[in-house]
């Protein structure tokens, strides 16, 4: 969703922020803008693609001060009026605001009758009014912005610029800011990406902070006034290249690093002598392990559905009761906490609001929530205070992949160190790890070899819809598969448990319908071959998802078979030619894979 970058230094402002808002432009936007200060302000909006705004610019802006924006639209339709930044009434002061300002329609209306004309339909510009208002009475910026934030409800990440200080105030609550730390030069941006390439060393600002970034130095205060000190991080260690590289999409790019990540995220975490994993960031002992009644996991999603992958194997492992939630659901139904029950947050950006409101309502409950997070120092990762990152290195397809198999890779280590705290077998541990330590290579192999992922495009990209089906730990996995076409090829798609299909979608079937099965070698394909054939026998085409050697191939119009490992592994393969499958079709269907239309990467509202 939107994005932020600001720049202040000796250097100028404009190349730092444009090659920002390229680096943000992952998120999903539908327009852009940039304030730069010399003397006065200068401020240049556009719809559509940053490459509009650049083309839009006059050849010179020149400045060493600016801030600039991603918009992605909630309040007021895509308009250059209601891009990013919005501006005082002389133009003094121009703010960019990512998060939505809950009373806005009451601060508008006060703002109408002092005789202050808004120029957009959005919440965020009554925050620049206020702001001047506030300055006009003599205030300072810092305690402009203070008194204007004090009087907004709802959720802020804003930068604001005046024509007469040579600084940027910024304020966090609820969306995320941070300080890239140079020498002479600082920036500020709303997540870590577009800071990467500039500097290692960042401060993360918390709920409630202010600061104020010029040029040698950041003073960070709280809501209240009082100063802090605040800690500065290193963006070291954080593995992953943000740059597309030789590949065409980042979509390709991310699927064809699930070896590394995968990699990544089980390294030092498994012990093969004892048949067990380690999840030390979780803080759980196995006394405490031994005694949990039931697990619950909320994710959204591709998250979800992780989770409804991590739900089955931490229940066959551990034999302890686990249920995967939907985040936006989840608080809305008032839902029983018991405080020694344990709860994860899935996420990969660590930003989805629905997954932080259910965070924070078991939180009030009296209930503990891990997160089992992607991005290092995201929001929910610090609401939850512990966890376990799944370290995908960073994602900027919208559509989620790398992140998927990490987050299933985390889930079964933890599924391990819950089982062998409880019933699983030292035996069965060894096996299970020995396992788990192959999967990256066999996902390597199968990325060698995909199949005739070409030939099933050939089949979906016209279809009217299609069906994927799996059974138990390959239900989520077909969902997962349809959710890849559908969003970033625009097809239709209906994903059921196989045996759910003669209760309803069989009525779709007709003369050559594409069906997807997803039926790995395990206790439930021989059911899935029943399902298979209650298709054929009403046209339908069979692209089968299978292990390699196995026989099941035969039921297959087009088979794409994959490496085999332990039935509670197969997710992290079966899911990779669904991924390509929605790739290929995007692709054929001239789709804009990378930034499918309507979404965005972090959704940041609930
Ligand atoms: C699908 C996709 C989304 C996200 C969902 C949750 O490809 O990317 O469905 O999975 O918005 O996002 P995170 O994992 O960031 O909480």
């Amino acid at each position: 969703m939107c994005g932020i970058i600001g720049y202040i230094g000796h250097q100028q402002a404009i190349p730092f922020l444009l090659d920002g808002l390229r680096r943000l432009e992952y998120r999903g936007y539908d327009s852009s803008g940039v304030a730069v200060k010399n003397g006065d302000i200068s401020v240049h909006k556009k719809t559509g693609k940053v490459a509009d705004l650049e083309a839009s610019l006059p050849t010179k802006v020149e400045g060493t001060c600016g801030i600039a924006h991603t918009r992605w639209a909630t309040h007021g339709g895509v308009t250059d009026e209601n891009a990013h930044p919005h501006c005082s009434a002389d133009g003094k002061i121009a703010l960019v605001h990512n998060g939505i300002i809950e009373n806005a329609r009451s601060l508008r209306n006060y703002l109408e009758k002092e005789g202050i004309k808004l120029r957009s339909e959005t919440d965020s510009e009554v925050l620049v009014h206020m702001i001047d208002r506030e300055i006009s009475t003599g205030a300072k910026p810092l305690t402009a912005v203070r008194r204007t934030l004090k009087r907004a409800r709802g959720t802020w990440g804003i930068c604001v610029v005046f024509e007469s200080h040579e600084k940027i105030i910024c304020a966090r609550n609820g969306s995320p800011l941070v300080i890239g730390l140079g020498s002479g030069e600082n920036w500020v941006a709303s997540d870590t990406l577009p800071l990467q390439a500039l500097t290692q060393q960042v401060i993360r600002l918390e709920d409630g902070d202010l600061a104020e970034v010029s040029v040698d130095g950041i003073k960070t205060s709280r809501f209240d006034g009082r100063t802090t000190d605040s800690e500065v991080t290193s963006l070291d260690g954080e593995w992953g290249e943000a740059e597309l590289g030789d590949y065409p999409h980042f979509m390709l790019k991310e699927i064809h690093e699930q070896p590394e990540a995968l990699r990544q995220c089980l390294t030092g975490r498994l012990d093969l002598k004892n048949g067990n994993a380690r999840l030390g960031g979780l803080g759980l002992t196995a006394k405490q392990l031994q005694k949990i009644p039931h697990v619950r996991l909320l994710g959204c999603g591709t998250a979800l559905h992780a989770s409804q992958v991590g739900r089955l194997v931490i229940e066959q492992l551990a034999r302890v009761p686990t249920v995967a939630h939907v985040s936006s659901e989840f608080r809305h139904n008032n839902p029983v906490i018991e405080t020694d029950a344990i709860h994860f947050a899935v996420s990969q950006s660590g930003e989805t609001a629905d997954t932080l409101a259910a965070v924070k309502e078991i939180q009030l409950k009296g209930g503990e929530v891990r997160g089992v997070i992607n991005v290092v120092g995201s929001t929910i990762a610090r609401q939850c205070g512990r966890g376990c990152y799944i370290h995908s290195g960073p994602e900027q397809s919208v559509a989620s992949t790398k992140a998927f198999s990490n987050m299933v890779a985390a889930l079964s280590l933890f599924a391990i160190q819950i089982g062998r705290a409880r019933s699983l077998s030292r035996e069965k541990g060894k096996h299970l790890v020995k396992s788990l330590q192959k999967v990256p290579q066999l996902v390597e192999e199968y990325l060698a070899n995909q199949g005739p992922i070409d030939e099933v495009v050939d089949l979906v990209k016209d279809a009217k819809s299609v069906l994927f089906l799996g059974r138990g730990i390959s239900a989520p996995v077909a969902r997962e598969g349809a959710l890849k076409l559908m969003e970033i090829a625009y097809i239709p798609c209906l994903a059921y448990p196989a045996g759910e299909m003669k209760h309803g979608p069989i009525a779709l079937l007709e003369e050559g319908s594409p069906v997807v099965v997803v039926a790995p070698n395990d206790s439930l394909k021989e059911k899935t071959v029943s399902s298979i054939q209650e298709c054929r026998a009403r046209g339908a085409k069979i692209i089968l998802i299978h292990e390699e050697g196995d026989s099941i191939a035969e039921e297959a119009d087009i088979s794409i078979p994959v490496p085999a490992t332990d039935p509670m592994f197969t997710p992290m393969l079966t899911v990779l030619p669904l991924q390509l499958i929605a790739y290929k079709a995007a692709l054929a269907l001239g789709c804009d894979v990378d930034r499918p239309r309507n979404l965005a990467k972090s959704v940041t509202v609930e």
